[in-house]
């Protein structure tokens, strides 16, 4: 017993020293056929059970280059897999490698990367040297804070939250060269205690990474180290629909004709000509009669061969867009009307299409859902911003939708209710006014 203990420890002190020196370890082979080769007991080998003897079922030792599966699922506990033979070795193993700051140690007897203590310890690094990076992608922003360090300093960033502590999920990647813990939230106002402040020309979101001390036996190793990050965005038609809790908005995925590429594209609805302030879903109900709404559009596709174009735009009282009333706002890619109720700013230019109604286009309707036929088009083989005389729409389009937007008139009734206008009374109010308006004209 002794004896064999002897063995193992100057096979461990060995291979230490071998691996000091940057040599390959060698199959372990068991001591005095315990475990037994695989070969010895008609054994196969599985991802689910490992190695095993088809008769006792016991775990066994796979014979060189004959366990397919090519990882440490072959080996039993406290062996490592080594790929360059094929093998099962005594050291630990880490595939892939790891990184500089890490250590290859059994952990429960698997080999797994680890910080090495020893690294951070040499370099002298404390919780102030702890820092965050941001990503700020599209409409996330992701923070990562580094996993070796923190571990070294017996905090636990795989729990770390934002702000609102229910975020959380961290996942592990590496980021430039170090294995990190990072967390991801959509910027949005109010998700995950999301904070937004904006000028008039940036909006920014700021939010908090907590990441809390290592608990051992209910005791506190370390206090929570938190962190505050932030994303700053260009005001554009397209970031400021996230500085609202509910814009009036409709995504859809147009067809790109298999180019591939993102092609999400948004129809929202703005209230102001410059389109930084976005119509909220709590305003659509309650628009005043006579002001003008602004719908912008936007395409993420890439390609720059290819813009937006609306071909037809049109308003009815039903939500499916079907029935026999129905108002022409946008044919052939162009104002049905040539200005005064109905202007289209952009359209087939760019990645972004923009055009305003004004209430008055909708007469006869105290409820209007709005209907646009929208798709890419390659301006190498069209002419993408021309008013085309077909009725026709495109083949390729996709439908958005948005709605229902009501109007009401802007006097309260005596009982402090805003009165929705009733057909009648809106087409009384606009003959009126259209008389107005001829009289000043003539
Ligand atoms: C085994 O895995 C290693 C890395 O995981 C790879 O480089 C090697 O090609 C694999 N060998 C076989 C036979 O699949
Ligand atoms: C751990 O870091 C120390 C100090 O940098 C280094 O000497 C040692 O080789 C490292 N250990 C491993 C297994 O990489
Ligand atoms: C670690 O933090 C201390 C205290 O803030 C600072 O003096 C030191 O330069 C930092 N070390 C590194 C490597 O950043
Ligand atoms: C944003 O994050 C979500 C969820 O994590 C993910 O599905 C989406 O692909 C991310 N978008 C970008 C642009 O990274
Ligand atoms: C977190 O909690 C808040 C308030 O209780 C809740 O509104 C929110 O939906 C929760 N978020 C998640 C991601 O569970
Ligand atoms: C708006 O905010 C951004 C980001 O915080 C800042 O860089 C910019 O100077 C601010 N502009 C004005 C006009 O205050
Ligand atoms: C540290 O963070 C944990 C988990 O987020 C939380 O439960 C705890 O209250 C925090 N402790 C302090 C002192 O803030
Ligand atoms: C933000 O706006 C500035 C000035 O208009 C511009 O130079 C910059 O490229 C914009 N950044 C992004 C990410 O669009």
């Amino acid at each position: 017993m002794h004896y064999r203990m002897l063995l193992l420890l100057g096979s461990i002190m060995q291979l230490a020293a071998l691996g000091i020196a940057g040599s390959t370890p060698s199959c372990y082979a068991g001591i005095n056929g315990d475990p037994a080769f695989c070969s010895t007991c008609s054994g196969s080998c599985t991802a689910m059970t490992g190695c095993t003897c088809s008769t006792s079922l016991a775990s066994c030792l796979p014979d060189q280059h004959t366990c397919i599966l090519n990882s440490t699922a072959c080996c039993l506990p406290s062996l490592s897999w080594y790929p360059d033979l094929a093998c099962c070795v005594e050291e630990p193993y880490c595939t892939p490698a790891c990184l500089a700051d890490e250590a290859c140690q059994y952990v429960n007897r698997i080999p797994v990367c680890a910080a090495n203590t020893t690294f951070y310890q040499t370099l002298g690094l404390t919780a102030y040297n702890v820092s965050n990076v941001v990503t700020c992608r599209g409409s996330n922003m992701t923070v990562s804070v580094g996993k070796n360090l923190l571990e070294v300093l017996h905090y636990n960033p795989s729990a770390s939250t934002l702000s609102e502590h229910n975020c959380t999920g961290a996942t592990v990647s590496t980021l430039d060269g170090q294995r990190v813990y990072s967390l991801t939230v959509h910027i949005s106002v109010g998700t995950c205690g999301n904070i937004m402040t904006k000028n008039a020309t940036h909006v920014t979101y700021t939010n908090t990474i907590n990441i809390p001390g290592n608990n051992m036996n209910g005791i506190v190793t370390a206090g929570n180290i938190s962190l505050q990050f932030s994303c700053t965005y260009n005001i554009t038609m397209q970031t400021v629909l996230s500085t609202v809790i509910k814009p009036v908005m409709s995504t859809e995925n147009l067809n790109s004709g298999g180019t591939g590429g993102d092609a999400l594209t948004t129809l929202a609805a703005y209230v102001n000509p410059s389109y930084t302030v976005p119509l909220q879903q709590s305003q659509q109900q309650e628009l005043v009669v006579g002001s003008t709404l602004y719908f912008g559009m936007n395409t993420l596709f890439p390609d720059p061969a290819f813009v937006l174009r609306v071909d037809q735009a049109f308003a009815t009282p039903t939500s499916d867009g079907t029935g026999s009333l129905k108002i022409q706002l946008i044919q052939g890619g162009c104002s049905t009307d040539n200005g005064p109720n109905i202007q289209v700013i952009e359209n087939g230019v760019s990645k972004e299409v923009r055009f305003s109604i004004t209430s008055f286009a909708f007469r006869g309707y105290d409820t209007v859902y709005i209907f646009c036929d929208a798709r890419l088009c390659n301006t190498a083989s069209e002419s993408c911003s021309a008013c085309s005389s077909t009725r026709e729409v495109s083949e390729g389009a996709v439908q958005f939708s948005l709605g229902p937007l009501s109007f009401q008139d802007n006097l309260a009734d005596s009982s402090g209710h805003r009165t929705g206008l009733s057909f009648t009374l809106l087409v009384g109010s606009l003959m009126s006014l259209w008389i107005l308006l001829l009289s000043e004209i003539v």
